[in-house]
């Protein structure tokens, strides 16, 4: 199984895919699996601001496209050419929270060597979820 920097190496290469040019600012994420699968998203952005799409939120979409869910996952990884780890912004937190297991590391990284282990339940303290509704 890979480890957390083999992870985000894979991250940053997912951010080569990002589709960027209005922020020129590029994300890679990549959710580990049980099975040792390992799937990748990055930040696509549209000239329709509102319809950017963030690379975690991509990665986990592209895993549960490929059958996966929240027991499938076991790490995640964030990555994007920030001063400190990447911050995951609210929307993916919000996503993360509803499809990620709340105690599973999420490592945030940047292109320099920084890096910050975390979880859903750290990144979105009293989450609201679906037992709300
Ligand atoms: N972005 C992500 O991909 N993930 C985040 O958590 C923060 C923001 C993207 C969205 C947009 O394409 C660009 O970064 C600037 O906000």
């Amino acid at each position: 199984m890979i480890g957390r920097e083999e992870l985000i190496e894979v991250a940053i290469s997912a951010r080569e895919r990002s589709y960027s040019p209005y922020s020129r600012f590029a994300v890679g994420a990549a959710v580990l699996c049980r099975d040792g699968s390992v799937y990748i998203g990055a930040n696509i952005e549209n000239s329709s601001f509102p319809l950017c799409m963030c690379a975690e939120r991509n990665a986990l979409y592209n895993a549960m496209m490929d059958g996966k869910g929240r027991d499938d996952f076991l790490a995640l990884a964030i990555v994007a050419d920030t001063e400190g780890p990447c911050s995951p912004c609210g929307a993916c937190r919000q996503v993360i929270h509803e499809l990620f297991p709340h105690e599973a590391p999420i490592y945030l990284a940047n292109l320099s060597g920084a890096r910050m282990t975390t979880n859903a339940t750290e990144l979105l303290p009293f989450a609201f979820d679906g037992h709300d509704l």
